[in-house]
């Protein structure tokens, strides 16, 4: 029953994975629930424009790829591919359909309503969403993020022409050359997308390396495998100005630090520079609160801004902008408010690339380890070793345990495989356990698998991996 003063027990402002799952739970716990929501389906970025079209579209032209002359060529199978491109974009807007649609279904069996228009602080209890105040006891502010802009280089998605992530979804043609802008998360796996279908691809990345915030043996490996698969590199530079004319876009270019202008010319360009915060329309000054300096909610260790009932997870806050961090914040945000005790690992988080081989990594890189002070043991296996790995004919990547050198404890896990983002969850739940190498190194694993790279690895750290 919601508190005779207020509308709601909980108002959720945004359906994401964090603001959707923080409703659900909270329904399971017998609040009374909304969710505010401005798209016109619910999910936020992951289902409709994020995780889930990006996954559906590196599927699909992964297959195509490896029709076209990838492994079917390897085993000895011989097919002509032809690219229906309509018919791979309306199989992704199927799959994202079921799953947005899936929420609802999921807010209706919880009793969560949703509120349909874009929501406004009026005070610390109320909102306006599309004219109409609407009160709760606690709020939790789950808005997301956005695309960066990058200046000089107008986004325009309704003209196909240089778009950002979500322009870069819905193409209707196979660029000629797409020239990429940042050659993070966003950038190589949509630039993988769009190089099986046909298109050059071009990534120009500010630093010297790809991925930023990723171990430093994975960057460089990621870079030589990406290289080897066609992609061209301009590191340590900066695109300076776009301009279309017709069919083409002219991109000035020049030096990270500054000189060697040059011109090149792509057909499309795609800005992925990363994301910023949601909170433009929100009056978050009317209810007392204020953005930091990154543009983010500041919270404390349970979710809670600097006003009491007001709660903030997903992308908003500080933390990395992934879906399963935002998923597992909005169920300890709303265990939280119904006064259980709702906690985050923020240590475990694992982040994965989805090309071709996966990248995957949880905990520290070695690094980190080394600014921090830390003495650490590494155990390296390479998945040229690993039996599953060499009989389905993809050994392209590593795995990396990085342990404590006195306690032998798990810190950090790296891994470049054609499984990565799967086997990665086997690292998860050790570091959840507080395992050392040795635990993961006695655990039967399953033969043959691409997991017993893993479990290789994780003898390595004493030097005695078997198949090496
Ligand atoms: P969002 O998903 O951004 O949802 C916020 C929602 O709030 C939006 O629907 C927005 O419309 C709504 N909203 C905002 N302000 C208001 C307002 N004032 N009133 C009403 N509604 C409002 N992460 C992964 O973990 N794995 C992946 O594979 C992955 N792939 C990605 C691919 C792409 C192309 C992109 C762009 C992102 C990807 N991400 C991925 C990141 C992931 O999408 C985000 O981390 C995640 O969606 C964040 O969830 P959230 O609930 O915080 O916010
Ligand atoms: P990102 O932060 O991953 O990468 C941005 C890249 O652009 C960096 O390498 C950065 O150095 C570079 N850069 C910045 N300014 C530049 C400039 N002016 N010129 C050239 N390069 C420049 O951000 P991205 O790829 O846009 O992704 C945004 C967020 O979405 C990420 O935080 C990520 O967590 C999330 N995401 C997660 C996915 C996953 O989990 N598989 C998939 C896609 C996105």
């Amino acid at each position: 029953m919601a508190d005779h003063n207020y509308d709601y027990d909980v108002l959720i402002i945004g359906a994401g994975p964090g603001g959707y799952v923080a409703a659900i739970r909270a329904g399971q716990l017998g609040l009374k629930t909304a969710c505010v929501e401005s798209r016109e389906t619910l999910g936020g970025t992951c289902l409709n424009v994020g995780c889930i079209p990006s996954k559906a579209l590196l599927h699909g032209s992964e297959l195509f790829e490896e029709a076209a002359g990838g492994h079917f060529a390897t085993w000895g199978i011989t097919a002509t591919p032809k690219l229906d491109l309509s018919k791979m974009m309306a199989e992704k807007t199927k799959a994202v359909g079921e799953l947005t649609g899936g929420i609802e279904f999921l807010f209706k069996k919880n009793k969560v309503t949703w509120l349909k228009g874009h929501a406004a602080f009026e005070d610390a209890h109320t909102v306006n969403v599309g004219g109409e105040k609407v009160t709760a006891k606690d709020i939790v502010i789950a808005t997301g993020s956005n695309v960066t802009p990058l200046p000089g280089v107008e986004v325009d998605n309704a003209a196909k022409r240089i778009v950002d992530s979500t322009g870069a979804l819905d193409l209707d043609e196979v660029p000629e050359h797409l020239v990429v802008i940042g050659g993070g998360v966003i950038g190589l796996e949509l630039g993988s997308v769009w190089r099986r279908l046909g298109a050059k691809v071009t990534v120009v990345e500010f630093l010297d390396q790809l991925l930023p915030g990723m171990d430093g043996d994975v960057r460089k490996e990621a870079q030589k495998i990406f290289k080897k698969q066609g992609i061209d590199m301009m590191l340590s530079h900066k695109v300076t100005g776009a301009k279309v004319a017709g069919k083409k876009v002219a991109l000035t270019i020049e030096k990270s630090a500054g000189g060697d202008e040059q011109t090149i010319t792509a057909s499309h360009v795609l800005v992925s520079i990363g994301r910023r915060p949601n909170t433009d329309g929100l009056a978050l000054d009317k209810a007392g609160l204020a953005v930091n300096k990154r543009g983010q909610i500041e919270i404390d260790h349970d979710f809670r801004t600097s006003v009491p009932n007001i709660w903030g997870i997903g992308d908003v806050v500080p933390g990395p902008m992934l879906a399963h961090k935002a998923e597992d914040e909005g169920i300890a945000v709303a265990e939280n408010i119904a006064g259980l005790t709702g906690i985050v690992n923020h240590d475990v988080i694992p982040s994965v690339v989805y090309t071709a081989p996966e990248i995957a990594g949880v905990g520290i890189t070695e690094e980190e380890a080394k600014e921090r002070g830390l003495s650490v043991k590494v155990g390296k296996f390479p998945m040229m070793a690993n039996s599953r790995a060499k009989a389905n004919r993809d050994t392209d990547g590593f795995v990396k345990v990085i342990a404590d050198a006195e306690t032998d404890r798990v810190l950090g896990v790296w891994i470049i495989a054609s499984l990565a983002g799967t086997m990665i969850a086997e690292a998860c739940i050790a570091m959840e356990f507080g395992a050392t190498s040795e635990d993961i190194a006695y655990t039967c694993h399953a033969h043959p698998t691409h997991a017993e790279a893993l479990k290789e690895a994780a003898m390595a750290v004493t030097g005695k991996p078997i198949h090496m």
